[in-house]
């Protein structure tokens, strides 16, 4: 991975608004033709109608014309090599495949690289519902 995705993800996480958990997230995802795509999380009152920052990513890469996702970074500023939720990790997959290589961060860089594959295993395919 170029550290372009690794700072596109970290400079997200600055926007982060989590002033309740004090834990600010931060995505981004790159497409094939090149495009990146970030989002950080974003926390409300009513503690459960808060997001990730995966999830803000996904709004604006569908946003802004999807394509195929090559990489996704993750930085999250007090935890290294924080990964993706469970929800999030089925949101991924929607516009995934299982090669795509997902960077776990810390905050001066990639600290390991696995898979969509690896982070949601049998995972439920829509392609029924096509
Ligand atoms: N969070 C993310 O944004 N992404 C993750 O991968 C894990 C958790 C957020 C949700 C919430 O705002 C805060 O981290 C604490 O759970």
């Amino acid at each position: 991975m170029s550290h372009d995705l690794f700072e596109a993800a970290k400079t997200a996480m600055a926007k982060a608004y989590a002033p309740y958990s004090k834990f600010p997230v931060g995505a981004a995802l790159r497409t094939e033709d090149g495009r990146i795509f970030t989002g950080a999380n974003i926390e409300v009152a009513s503690y459960p109608e808060g997001w990730c920052a995966e999830t803000t990513a996904l709004g604006h890469y569908v946003m802004g014309g999807g394509g195929k996702i090559t990489e996704i970074a993750v930085i999250a500023e007090r935890m290294a090599k924080c990964s993706p939720c469970g929800g999030c990790r089925q949101r991924l997959a929607e516009f995934c495949r299982p090669e795509t290589k997902l960077y776990l961060c810390d905050n001066t860089g990639v600290v390991e690289t696995v898979t969509m594959g690896d982070m949601l295993p049998y995972g439920f395919r829509g392609d029924i519902l096509k």
